[in-house]
């Protein structure tokens, strides 16, 4: 019967018509705090400091806020909080209100933030007149005004940056209880409560509110902005839009089946991080807050924004735009980053919630992915066509079916008889498998991790105190409660060698469903009272000994994933893991890479593939791509080339498709596609070294791997609201081409002020950044440049796999500026250990200038003893060719060959030969 249920599940998930059921998710009205925070526009806030309480202690000022019902003559104090201001280390001030004597205490998110947040120092300047000032070391200063309590953030030039409360918006409701009625109360007597306050329903789930209304409110606005970005994960563009006329953007972790473009509707990830940018200065703010999160969003130039407003609040000038962030539950937690470029408040913003670590080398490479490899025939047959067709590829993906009856940890015997071999067999060609593990436990009487997480009570309680059923793929399921340390320990030991048999080091690690996604729960994830591990506290009993799942929800997912990354560094400590997630918070970074989730085979979906990828990279996380040819449906020969030739430029790229779709292997189309899709993924090894490269360098500055280009361009305006186009790095330009059937582009190249040149690094032809212009592409063609002034390091040799390739020599491609320079970054390391942390890398720069090219190494005391050299230097846009080169390196001088091409300006230098082990130098004569 179960068995039955689940199938009825997937059959009905995937047959239906191709659109969201809107039905089963809230809109901002049914989500009770939603609608009744979204209504709260008071004149004037009611929230005041007390000068007089004010304290400083070390880099935090602490003050006294109370409410006070100004309605009443009286000025009767309602509610007594505290403010917690802190400065911090680059930029950075926290703002912190939380009741002062809460009934029960209120939730603060557990794992966003890496570790406790560096202090600045913060100086008392004034307490006069009703405002207070104080500066931080750095030059910043806040004004907070008093009453009604504001908070105004000055960047270094003194000027406005960011407003708190401005709009009067603050709002923290304060904990109560819930008054029981007695027999011979007069009903009339009852004082009023709000709708909804002990209890709400949705379709028919019921969400008992144990704690009542707790929600929390605040605005922030940016003068000065052009236009806001980031709080991902939506389907609609990187610039966020003006939501007053609509449903404001929601951050809520969800399954959404057949999720929708351009959407303000949760999807699988949360990250509460918002950037603004203008001309002046770039600025965030990371709300953090992990209960459900809804963000309205006004952007006074837009033309929704009715211009009496924009009078009202502008003075007519239509530079600002408006934030209102409303949680759940929480307390008023908000990072205010003050930039002031766009790669200031990025690094600011990895520095609270941590990098991603340097991921193992192979899993930057091509994945081959589909649900399901059906058995070890099947991925030993997929495993030798990619040989025969002279696909490289690095890890093939298991997905549920490999279980027994999707146990995870466990085998179907069946058809996964010898997973120790089916293993082996891969590695053998140097690469990877890679299996799915769900956080959702099958309830099967003698399953190991369902009977040790029954007997010790690890899994998440229900209302009533007892494990919490609902049913995802295995039917009915529990959810283990990784919050607790203990269940933590327990799930991460699972991943010892000796407990998950046939892994190996070589078996990397998918996270999916960990929304977590409840197929029968409100909005198909779990509802929000059932309890969660709370550490003890003496004399703490009942309601305030448990989190409810409403105050954790959005960081469950990351819970479950540091369970995985600790499990896997304990399973073979010095390797790095690899794993996927689908859900996301502040800091996943730290742990996974992951993906858009079940995207349809659609140009649509390939298009919002692009801006989704850039706005996770911006709140941290880099490693993001999308199922390469469309989870659901079957994708034409077309959209197949186009979304290969898409993803060999973002950060993740995998294949992966829906278990009913057709085959769709790179070797089940026609030739001419196969050999398409061969070339698309030839293109991403060729340049896996500067892939790598971003990768460790994000891991040291924090700064995306694929960027929008107003990050590189912050002046340049036309680049605010551009998001089909990306730079990685501050080298190559990517236009993938998302339209069917086109025979041209527009390309907007940043950098006319400077007269940045772009090179075609098809043809190596330079273009003049000059805005737009017109790409012709055929279907072979994705518009690429490298920068002018870049040096970029390609590996050309075709080899099965990334590993096979590491000691291969290299291509070197110099594109030069105006000023005849160029230079770039490299870094060299064994692709999988933790021994780059004992120096063993190369990080190197090579540098040209009219007189030579020095490659040399920017960590002097680190080396590794790499095979590779230089099999050949491109240098693209001379203008007066050498007439000869001389190589030196270990004291030794060889003179060395070069041709010309392309008119003369295109310079290649032969089989120079030098090590990469080792500096070198080539000098020209003229
Ligand atoms: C979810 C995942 C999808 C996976 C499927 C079965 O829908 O998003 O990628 O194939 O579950 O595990």
């Amino acid at each position: 019967m179960k068995t039955l249920w689940c199938l009825l599940v997937v059959v009905l998930t995937f047959s239906g018509s191709f659109a969201v059921d809107r039905n089963n998710f809230k809109t901002c009205d049914q989500a009770g705090f939603c609608k009744r925070l979204r209504s709260f526009k008071p004149e004037k806030s009611q929230y005041t400091l007390d000068i007089n309480s004010i304290i400083l202690n070390g880099n935090v000022l602490l003050a006294e806020v109370t409410t006070i019902d100004t309605e009443s003559d009286r000025r009767t104090v309602l509610w007594n909080y505290i403010l917690k201001l802190s400065a911090l280390e680059d930029s950075t001030f926290r703002v912190e209100l939380n009741e002062k004597e809460p009934l029960y205490a209120r939730y603060v998110t557990q794992l966003a933030l890496q570790h406790e947040p560096r202090p600045d120092g913060i100086n008392l300047v004034s307490k006069d007149n009703g405002k207070v000032v104080v500066t931080n070391n750095q030059g910043h200063k806040v004004v907070i005004t008093a009453e009604p309590l504001k908070f105004e953030f000055y960047d270094k030039n003194g000027e406005v940056a960011v407003v708190l409360n401005e709009n009067s918006q603050l709002l923290v409701e304060p904990l109560r209880k819930k008054r029981e009625k007695t027999d011979d109360e007069d009903v009339n007597v009852v004082e009023v409560e709000e709708e909804g306050m002990w209890g709400e329903n949705f379709k028919s789930h019921h969400d008992s509110k144990p704690r009542g209304n707790e929600a929390i409110s605040l605005d922030v606005s940016f003068p000065d902005a052009d236009q806001v970005y980031g709080i991902p994960e939506h389907t609609d563009r990187v610039h966020l839009a003006t939501t007053t006329s609509g449903e404001p953007y929601r951050l809520y972790n969800l399954d959404v089946f057949e999720y929708e473009l351009d959407s303000r509707m949760a999807i699988y990830g949360a990250i509460p991080v918002m950037y603004a940018h203008g001309t002046k200065h770039t600025v965030g703010v990371f709300w953090h807050n992990s209960a459900e999160t809804w963000v309205d969003v006004v952007n006074y130039a837009d033309s929704t924004v009715v211009s009496s407003l924009v009078n009202l609040v502008t003075g007519g000038q239509k530079r600002r735009v408006d934030a209102r962030f409303m949680s759940e539950s929480g307390i008023i937690d908000v990072f205010v980053m003050l930039g002031d470029t766009p790669a200031d408040v990025f690094r600011q913003y990895t520095a609270l919630t941590g990098v991603a670590p340097l991921p193992p080398r192979f899993s930057l490479a091509y994945h081959q992915s589909r649900w399901n490899y059906v058995d070890e025939g099947d991925v030993r047959s997929v495993d030798d066509n990619f040989d025969i067709h002279d696909i490289p590829a690095d890890a093939i993906w298991l997905d549920i079916e490999y279980t027994d009856r999707k146990m995870y940890f466990t085998w179907d015997a069946e058809k996964f008889r010898h997973p120790s071999e089916m293993v082996a067999n891969l590695t053998a060609k140097g690469r990877k498998l890679i299996v799915i593990i769900d956080p959702h436990i099958k309830r099967e009487p003698g399953y190991f991790y369902h009977e040790d997480a029954t007997d010790n009570g690890y899994y998440v309680k229900d209302k009533d105190g007892k494990d919490y059923e609902g049913w995802c793929w295995p039917g009915s399921s529990s959810y283990p409660d990784f919050l607790n340390p203990v269940v933590h320990d327990y799930y991460a030991s699972r991943y010892s060698f000796d407990k998950f048999p046939g892994t190996s080091k070589d078996v990397h690690i998918w996270n999916d469903m960990n929304e977590p996604s409840v197929f029968n729960g409100p909005e198909i994830t779990m509802p929000k009272d059932c309890r969660h591990y709370k550490p003890p506290e003496n004399g703490v009993e009942g309601i305030g000994s448990f989190w409810e799942h409403r105050h954790v929800h959005n960081e469950y997912g990351l819970f479950y994933i540091r369970g995985t990354f600790d499990g896997m560094q304990a399973r073979a400590p010095g390797q790095r893991p690899f794993i996927l997630t689908r859900a996301t918070f502040a800091g996943t970074q730290r742990y996974a890479a992951m993906w858009t989730g079940d995207n349809t085979a659609e140009w649509g979906f390939l298009a919002a593939s692009v801006p989704m990828c850039i706005s996770v990279a911006m709140s941290g996380v880099s490693f993001c791509g999308s199922d390469v040819g469309g989870f659901f449906k079957n994708p034409d020969a077309e959209l197949m080339t186009r979304w290969y030739q898409a993803a060999a430029y973002q950060p993740f790229f995998r294949a992966h498709s829906h278990i009913e779709t057709k085959r769709r292997e790179p070797w089940l189309f026609e030739a001419a596609t196969t050999g398409l899709l061969r070339d698309a993924v030839r293109r991403r090894y060729a340049l896996l070294d500067l892939w790598y490269t971003l990768f460790f360098e994000h891991s040291r500055d924090g700064l995306p791997v694929m960027r929008p280009l107003f990050q590189q361009y912050p002046k340049e305006e036309a680049t605010f609201t551009i998001d089909n186009e990306y730079l990685l790095g501050d080298r190559l330009l990517v236009r993938p081409v998302v339209e069917s059937g086109v025979t041209s582009v527009k390309v907007y190249l940043p950098g006319a002020d400077t007269q940045t040149l772009w090179y075609d690094v098809d043809s190596y032809q330079p273009h003049q950044a000059n805005g737009y212009f017109t790409q012709e592409v055929n279907i072979a063609k994705t518009p690429v440049y490298q920068r002018g002034g870049s040096a970029v390091w390609r590996k050309e040799r075709v080899r099965r796999s990334s590993s096979l390739m590491s000691h291969d020599p290299y291509t070197l491609v110099l594109a030069l500026d105006w000023n005849n320079t160029s230079e770039g970054t490299l870094y060299i390391d064994d692709g999988e250990t933790y021994d780059y942390k004992e120096k063993k890398y190369i990080y190197s720069k090579v540098k040209y200038t009219p007189e030579g090219i020095t490659y040399s190494f920017i960590d002097d005391s680190a080396s590794y003893p790499t095979r590779s050299w230089v099999e050949r230097i491109v240098i693209a846009g001379l203008k007066t060719p050498p007439k000869t080169a001389k190589l030196s390196q270990n004291e030794k001088q060889t003179a060395l060959l070069m041709t010309l091409h392309k008119g003369n300006d295109v310079l290649v230098i032969r089989k120079p030969g030098a090590s990469m082990a080792k500096p070198w130098k080539i000098t020209f004569s003229y």
